[in-house]
């Protein structure tokens, strides 16, 4: 279907940027480490500066998600880390993209902010009172339930 669209890539999931809808993916990281969850604060668009995010971006054309992700943490906050599972809903963005999160342990570095105006650790007591990015937000309950857990 996504080839008959026009605007899928390769198909098969895990292998190219388009799920079986055609929809391109963004990724985004649940980092937790000490029991903290790692925040990114947005500079841009003026609606989005100063609120918090799941640090992330767009898969590329041949990249799985873990690979996307992986590099975008490379790219924004200097880190190497490792994808793992998927956590939470799956938010519909326009452009016929979608956007996941996924659980993420840091391998190695540490994170700062090379994108974003700043990146915090938050605990779960703090995430509820967090001015979070709108689309981020139906991901806390899942978020609380990750950072109980562990
Ligand atoms: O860095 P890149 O251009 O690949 O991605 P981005 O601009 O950071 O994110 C792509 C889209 O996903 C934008 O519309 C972001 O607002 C959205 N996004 C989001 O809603 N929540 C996140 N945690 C990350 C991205």
């Amino acid at each position: 279907v996504a080839q008959q669209l026009g605007h899928g890539h390769d198909g098969p999931m895990g292998t190219g940027v388009s799920d079986r809808d055609g929809r391109r993916e963004v990724a985004a990281a649940a980092l937790v480490d000490s029991g903290r969850l790692l925040l990114a604060q947005r500079v841009s668009p003026p609606e989005l500066a100063g609120r918090w995010e799941l640090p992330g971006g767009k898969i590329e054309p041949g990249e799985t998600p873990a690979e996307g992700l992986s590099r975008e943490l490379r790219e924004e906050l200097g880190i190497e880390a490792v994808v793992g599972h998927r956590v939470g809903v799956e938010v519909p963005l326009p452009n016929e993209m979608v956007l996941r999160a996924y659980a993420v342990e840091l391998k190695s570095g540490v994170p700062v902010a090379l994108e974003h105006a700043a990146v915090r650790w938050v605990g779960v007591d703090e995430l509820a009172d967090v001015d979070l990015v709108p689309n981020d937000r139906a991901w806390v309950p899942a978020l609380v339930e990750l950072l109980t857990r562990g």
